[in-house]
């Protein structure tokens, strides 16, 4: 069978795989980084993930604590370090480092990295009062890392329209990325963000994109959805996770998954075995809309806009 990647385009004219097939983080995410806590299941399904063809897409970030994990993975692999693109994320709620610049050098000294090849700011809850910097001192910081070649390209995490707003308005560097909560049950992570984002040329990626199956709703009002699925699923022959995946591509969005089963993972970098049509793709966001905002993520501060999440 012949292999099909696909990549967007990112406002710097770099390409990046357009979907990102093994995140470290949500079932792999650990509170404390011990040996007793080290997964040798993650170590797993990262070197499986890397046996696959074309480029291989890994989502990490240092709050995950699984930089002893990556690092065991990406010391087996035979694959080439430039069919490996890796994300990592600094964590602005906690001061795991002292700031995204020691952030980045520490993940690449702990992983055997010259370079990652997209970093994120993780969310835009930083504060002169709390972290020492503020969001735009902290961008600045990525700025660096980039025109140092540490960071092929640089993004932010969870931002809303005014957090994107306060970064355009001093950048030099535009951020590469946005990623968010998204998925057919929430269509916008906080108001605005798909279209401003967008119109903005930030690409956007969507983690969480399987809620709608890992928290699967049984109740009558759901059904219309998740039949449309199905029929789409028999009509295509792939996976009701491989539908969704591709949905979000459709909407241009770069979908970040993970899994603990090598047929899934290898399932999600098969991805472009198929296409949706358009009015498809109209009809899984149409049915995903009539669905209450089933948010995750960062419900404590972002639960606020859970009407609005549900809004085209
Ligand atoms: N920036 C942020 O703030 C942020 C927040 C959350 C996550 N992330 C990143 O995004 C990555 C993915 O997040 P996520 O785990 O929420 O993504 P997801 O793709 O929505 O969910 C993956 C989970 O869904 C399960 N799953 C897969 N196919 C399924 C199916 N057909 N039916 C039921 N369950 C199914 C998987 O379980 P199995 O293992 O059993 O296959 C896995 O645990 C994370 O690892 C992390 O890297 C970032």
């Amino acid at each position: 069978m012949s292999f099909h990647q696909e990549f967007f385009t990112l406002n710097n004219g770099k390409k990046i795989p357009a979907v990102a097939v093994i995140g470290t983080g949500t079932k792999w995410f650990k509170k404390e980084e011990t040996d007793a806590t080290f997964s040798h299941e993650l170590v797993k399904q990262i070197e499986y993930a890397l046996t696959l063809p074309g480029l291989v897409h890994v989502d990490h970030a240092e709050v995950y604590r699984t930089y002893p994990e990556l690092a065991e993975a990406l010391k087996n692999t035979k694959k080439a370090r430039n069919e490996i693109f890796i994300t990592d994320k600094y964590f602005v709620q906690e001061k795991i480092t002292s700031d995204p610049k020691e952030g980045l050098y520490t993940g690449l000294k702990r992983t055997g990295l010259d370079y990652v090849d997209l970093y994120l700011l993780h969310s835009p809850f930083s504060s002169k009062e709390k972290n020492g910097f503020t969001i735009e001192e902290a961008w600045a910081q990525l700025e660096e890392l980039y025109q140092e070649g540490k960071a092929k390209n640089i993004g932010v995490s969870n931002f809303r329209v005014e957090d994107l707003e306060k970064i355009l308005k001093v950048a030099k560097v535009k951020p590469q990325v946005n990623q968010i909560e998204f998925s057919a049950f929430l269509q916008n992570q906080t108001p605005g963000i798909v279209k401003f984002s967008q119109d903005n040329n930030i690409q956007l990626e969507a983690y969480a994109p399987l809620g709608p199956l890992s928290k699967r709703d049984e109740s009558e009002q759901a059904k219309p959805f998740y039949n449309y699925l199905k029929g789409l699923t028999e009509k295509y022959n792939k996976t009701e996770a491989q539908v969704l995946l591709r949905w979000v591509t459709k909407r241009g969005i770069l979908p970040v998954t993970t899994s603990g089963q090598p047929k899934r993972i290898e399932d999600a970098q098969n991805l472009f075995s198929f296409d949706l049509a358009q009015d498809e793709v109209d009809e899984i966001t149409r049915l995903g809309l009539t669905h209450p905002a089933l948010r995750l993520y960062w419900n404590p501060l972002y639960d606020q806009y859970n009407t609005e999440s549900q809004k085209p």
